[in-house]
Order: C-alpha cells, then structure tokens, then sequence
C-alpha cells in the first residue's frame, strides 16, 4: 500500500511507496522538486518533514547531521516513506531556479524514427543527474567551439538516457555526423538545461500545443509530464509535417489517445500524398480555423520561427493575451 505524500506550500498530493525516495515519487508524479546528485552527496534536495516519519536512507553525517534530522530535515533523494507524510519544499516553477552543468555524455543508443529524423539517446555518468523542466534544450558543445541546440524529448522522471530527436539538416556538420559518423559510445559535451519553454503549472487554463517537424520533442516531454501528473487540463496538440512519413512515435500518440480522454491529437500534412486522408495545409490555418475564439487557453508553441510567429500573431488577433503564449522558435541545427 503506498503511502500519502503532502508538498507544501503546494498542497499537491501524491502517492509514494515504502520502497521508492521521496524525491522518486515526487518526479514519477511530474513534480520538481530541487536536486542534483541523486545519491546522498550534495544536499540539493534537503528538505523539511512536516509530519510523519521516513527511512532516512544511508545518508553520512556531514551531508545530513543528526541534529538537522532532529529539526526535522531529510535528503528527499534518499529518505523513504514509514507513514503518511508532509513536506516543505519548494518546487521548481521556474528555469532560474536550476543550475546549468557543463557535463560529458555518452551516445547509449541511436534511433531511426522518419525518413530524416534520429533519436539520439545520450548517458550522462552515473555520478551526475541533470535536473531539468520538461520541454527546456541543451546545447551540444562542438570541439570548434560552435554549439547546437536541441530540446529534450524525455521527462525528467524518465532522466537515466536524455533524448534528442535530431533533423538531418542538407550540409550540416553537426547533423550530418550524426546521420553518418556518430556510433553508440561517443562521447559528446553539452551545457543545459536551457530555455523557458516549460509548462507553467500554477495555470490551469486549457492547453493548446503547436509543433511542426521535430518541435515535437520538448512537446513529448511536457505531455508525458502533464500525464504523470494526472492533469486533467484539456490538451489540443496539432503537429505539422510536410510528408505524411515524417510523423514519427506514432503508437505512442496512439496510445496517448486510447489512454486520456482529454488529449485531442490533429495531424496535419503541408504536401500530402494519395495515401494521407487527414487535414491538410499549414497548422497556423487549421488552429485559427478550429479556434476562432482562443482567448482561454495557454498556447504552447515549438517549430520554424515563421510559424512560431505567424500563429502567435493569429493567436492574439483571436483573443489570446500574449502572457499566455510560450514558444520555442528554432531553425534547425546544422
Ligand atoms: Fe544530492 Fe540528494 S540530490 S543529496
């Protein structure tokens, strides 16, 4: 029987196990709380019980002394439930609030999804995690100094392997390697997370999603958070391709369908085939034409910055304040 875990001053509710750390449940459920080693070293995660007892996990003394466990202060990373319980601490809403790491990474596994598209699977050392909120980059550090910028696809519940969907880009160095050269075991550096296209949870607005081609990524990543969540905030995604064979993950958005009676999926093609029966045309016509009247959703936007601005323009013209629309415009790295 798992236990009933209390976030204060959230008040967000969550099931933990007897076998699983405070901070496991917490990012099982999509919840950010703060920390960054994961195994007892660094104190980022100490925090408050208000109530109720914890296994306080093997924890030494200069990380978490017998006296601050006495006023009530545990390591979330390692402290496992023996009651219901509240804690105080502060969850992550923001991207200032966590720390940019340079770190190496490790390709752990390469996946063709389309026809130009590549899931790039990247581990990072097991002594390092890397806290992040669903939807943000990182960049890609190249030995010439240059660097190539790519969202994240996973949730950070789901940290062990961070994945890149990467666009073959004609005559790009960085892409091109990775669609010829780039074999499992490279090492890579990057820097993240970055960005602030995240979802902002104290809104409980209905979500409209935009993404074209790979904007799909951060995209991926905020849905499966909002899922983990149990949010029950409507979600309309629309994904725009050109060729209906670029749509890549596609059980996945199946499954997503069967599964959340609130999540709407529209598939567009630009330049469909005989085969495609689904709409046609550009995603900006087709939101603009579903939503004549957008003024009471959150918009969250990723793909070409053409698009990102032309549908964040027709937005506001249909009614949605510009303080609800977040977008991620990128062209794609090279
Ligand atoms: Fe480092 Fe818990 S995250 S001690």
């Amino acid at each position: 029987m798992p236990y009933r875990l209390t976030i204060e001053p959230s008040g967000h509710e969550l099931d933990c196990d007897s076998d699983e750390t405070i901070l496991e449940a917490a990012l099982r459920h999509g919840f950010n709380i703060p920390y960054s080693c994961r195994n007892g070293t660094c104190a980022t995660c100490k925090g408050r019980i208000l109530s109720g007892t914890v296994d306080y996990g093997d924890v030494e003394e200069k990380v978490l002394s017998d006296a601050e466990k006495a006023e009530g202060l545990a390591l979330f990373c390692q402290a496992m439930p023996l009651s219901d319980l509240k804690i105080e601490v502060r969850e992550i809403g923001a991207a200032k609030d966590i720390q940019i790491k340079t770190l190496p990474a490790r390709v752990a596994k390469i996946e063709d999804v389309a026809p130009d598209v590549r899931a790039l699977f990247l581990k990072i050392p097991s002594t390092e995690r890397l806290q992040f909120l669903p939807g943000q980059y990182i960049d890609i550090l190249l030995k010439d100094g240059s660097r190539r910028g790519f969202s994240l696809a996973n949730t950070p519940n789901d940290d062990a392997l961070l994945e890149l969907h990467i666009k073959k880009v004609a005559g790009g160095a960085f892409t091109g390697h990775v669609f010829s050269g780039m074999k499992e075991k490279d090492i890579l550096r990057f820097e993240g997370p970055l960005g602030t296209f995240f979802i902002r949870q104290e809104s409980t607005r209905p979500l409209l999603m935009v993404a074209t081609g790979t904007g799909f990524a951060p995209i991926k990543g905020m849905l499966e958070s909002l899922f983990a969540q149990g949010s029950i905030r409507p979600i309309h995604f629309y994904w725009g391709v050109r060729h209906a064979e670029d749509f890549y993950y596609e059980s996945l958005l199946q499954q997503w369908q069967s599964q959340y009676s609130h999540f709407n999926l529209t598939k567009i093609v630009s330049q469909p085939d005989d085969q495609w029966s689904g709409p046609t045309g550009y995603v900006t016509e087709q939101v603009v034409y579903d939503f004549p009247d957008a003024s009471a959703f959150d918009a969250y936007i990723c793909g070409h910055p053409d698009m990102v601005f032309s549908l964040s323009a027709v937005l506001e013209q249909a009614g949605l304040d510009s303080e609800h629309i977040f977008a991620d415009a990128f062209v794609f790295a090279k």
